[in-house]
């Protein structure tokens, strides 16, 4: 046997632990140690069923994504396919029961439906989430999933990759029992209640459905996933490899299967995506901040300015539960912020996104101010004034005057020195940057910026809170622009020198939309708002070095008092709904809800 997989038994019962921690990924070796001790249960008459359990954590994250990577890379050459495994486990004599918990996700939920029953405990999750890899399941996912659980839900796990809840597993038939409590002692006596059972194939059932009925849902779900997946490979290749599941015998539908796995596999789009799930998960990584830094709770927050970014991450905590003080310095601008706040949670509603009582719940959770009274209970407060660093000392010191002395203090500010800010405060270890992005409750990026004396607690606190938050904090540096607006700096001003040297706005923004990008960079900046980097720039431009050339069309939009959606212009116009005013071509009206053509 492997160290990755125990082989024992209990009254008959075969217990095959998976031991790979730390989310029993299912690598070559795994699969190796697997194979084994199926050999050995195939051997042996005396074991009247088997339970296959996680260890640890989880049940089994998956495929192991490493080698993905390093097949794409040549490092590898070749790698075994876990089907004809799965195939062994389900000609088993004896039911083979799949116990559950923490997540069955892509290659653990295929190798599950390879046994013959599962039970779960009721916090576990299944899924196929290949396709946020580029990559659609590759070991008969398609082909079990949509005989189990039926054409439309199989496409929908299979297309958009979102996790399923026990509870909703069970009810969709990929599950068979949630139990509770001890999840091994629960699998052996459900082992023994089904050993004398038959053991049901996935890969004989037929949940297929007519014709007809699979012909609508495929249309419905290549039209959606043109629209929600823009220009992604790997959905369309589920939704097909699904389609051959209905139209072909299972071995041909897994042949087709695999050669659409092998296309998303070496596209781009997977490498890149591969790449950026590790990148994720490294840059939680701080060298100097180790995982046991110790870190400061946060209950309540305190967030300073209702614009366009205060409102934001107001929601951002409500979202997370976490109640929020809202501060403005006059009545109308707070009532602006509220009722920005209110629209974005009924447009959330009306899309289906959140409940009317989710959101009801979250908008009691934000509470408008005009002065700082309360602020002296919070645990940390978030600066969201405008980009001028006179304005933001100002603040900066009175939070220094009227909160606890343990509060985090925070700034949003997207490129101003944090040193500076701290310097009039008398606490600067407390104080960091969380920069959030527009539109701060929908963009998962949140940069944390380490100032010089920031403290070790608070940059590990904000750096947990910022999972709390659903966004992935990434500890960035004290330096102008930071990372983020470093990088889309550039972006955008030669965006601006084609519109200045004569290309319509909208023939910039469709080239970028075209090319992949969500928004094109015209229209980013409206939703962003102009005036924020106006400020900024009023704000360097001692440091502009002359001969340089510098753009100037959102200078001069910004004059005009058009700082984009929130005045109902900027590089185009807009209703009071913020859509465009006129109709125009699709392509960017999908993106950014805007209907015009009309520029400056
Ligand atoms: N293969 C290889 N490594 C994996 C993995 C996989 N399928 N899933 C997770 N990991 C690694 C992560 O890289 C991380 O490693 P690190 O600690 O060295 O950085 C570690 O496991 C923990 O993962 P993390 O995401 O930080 O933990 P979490 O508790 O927040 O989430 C999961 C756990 C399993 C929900 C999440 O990692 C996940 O969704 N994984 C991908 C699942 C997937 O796509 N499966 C299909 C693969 S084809």
């Amino acid at each position: 046997m492997s160290e990755l997989v125990q082989l024992t038994k209990i009254d008959g019962i075969a217990v095959v632990t998976i031991n790979n921690p730390p989310v029993n990924a299912l690598s070559a070796a795994l699969s190796a140690g697997i194979a084994a001790a199926v050999a050995q249960i195939e051997k042996d008459d005396a074991v009247k069923a088997v339970v296959f359990i996680g260890a640890g954590r989880t049940f089994i994250a998956g495929a192991d994504i490493k080698e993905f990577g390093e097949l794409t890379s040549g490092k590898i050459i070749c790698r075994e396919s876990l089907k004809p495994l799965l195939l062994r486990i389900e000609d088993l004599r004896m039911p083979v029961v799949m116990a559950i918990h923490g997540v069955a996700f892509g290659g653990g939920l295929e190798l599950a439906m390879a046994g013959h029953y599962r039970i779960a405990l009721p916090s576990a999750q299944v899924g196929q989430p290949e396709v946020k890899l580029g990559i659609i399941p590759g070991a008969a996912g398609t082909q079990r999933l949509p005989r189990l659980a039926g054409v439309a839900k199989a496409v929908e796990m299979c297309a958009e990759g979102a996790p399923l809840k026990a509870e909703d597993a069970l009810s969709a038939g990929i599950l068979d029992r949630l139990v509770e409590g001890d999840l091994m002692t629960a699998a052996i006596a459900f082992a023994k209640e089904v050993a004398a059972k038959p053991a049901p194939k996935t890969r004989e059932r037929s949940e297929l459905g007519t014709p007809e009925q699979n012909a609508a849902i495929f249309a419905a779900a290549r039209e959606t996933t043109r629209k929600k997946q823009r220009g992604l490979l790997a959905p369309l290749a589920a939704i097909d490899a699904i389609e051959a599941a209905t139209t072909l015998p299972f071995e041909q539908g897994c042949q087709k299967e695999e050669e659409l796995f092998t296309k998303c596999l070496f596209s781009d789009q997977s490498k890149a995506l591969i790449h950026a799930f590790f990148g994720e998960r490294e840059v939680a990584k701080i060298p100097d901040v180790p995982k046991e830094t110790p870190t400061i709770g946060v209950s309540s927050v305190g967030i300073v300015g209702a614009g366009t970014m205060g409102a934001g991450i107001a929601m951002v905590f409500a979202n997370a539960g976490i109640p929020a003080l809202l501060k403005e310095t006059d009545q109308a601008a707070l009532d602006r912020g509220l009722a920005n706040i209110q629209k974005n949670y009924a447009n959330s509603v009306k899309r289906g996104r959140f409940t009317q009582q989710f959101a009801d719940e979250r908008l009691k959770l934000i509470r408008p101010m005009l002065d700082y009274s309360e602020f002296a209970n919070v645990d940390m407060v978030i600066e969201a004034v405008f980009e001028s660093m006179a304005l933001k000392k100002e603040v900066f010191s009175q939070l220094d005057r009227v909160c606890k002395p343990d509060a985090i203090l925070a700034t949003n500010t997207s490129s101003l020195n944090i040193d500076e800010i701290a310097s009039a405060t008398s606490r600067p270890q407390s104080v960091i940057g969380t920069h959030f992005f527009s539109p701060a409750n929908v963009m998962r990026l949140l940069e944390i910026v380490r100032g010089a004396a920031t403290s070790k607690e608070v940059i590990a606190t904000c750096m947990q809170l910022s999972k709390k938050l659903g966004k992935v904090g990434v500890l960035v540096g004290n330096c102008m622009g930071f990372v983020g607006n470093r990088m889309f700096g550039p972006y955008r001003r030669e965006a601006q020198f084609l519109a200045e040297e004569g290309a319509s706005v909208e023939a910039v923004d469709n080239a970028l939309y075209d090319f992949g990008m969500a928004m094109g960079p015209l229209a980013t900046g409206d939703l962003a708002g102009l005036d924020v980097g106006w400020r900024i720039r009023k704000e360097f431009r001692h440091l502009q070095k002359p001969g340089v050339r510098q753009a100037f069309i959102e200078d001069r939009l910004c004059e005009l008092g058009r700082f984009g959606q929130k005045t109902g212009a900027g590089w185009y116009k807009y209703d009071e709904n913020r859509t465009r005013a006129r109709a125009s071509s699709k392509r960017a009206s999908r993106s950014a809800r805007w209907t015009s053509t009309s520029s400056i």
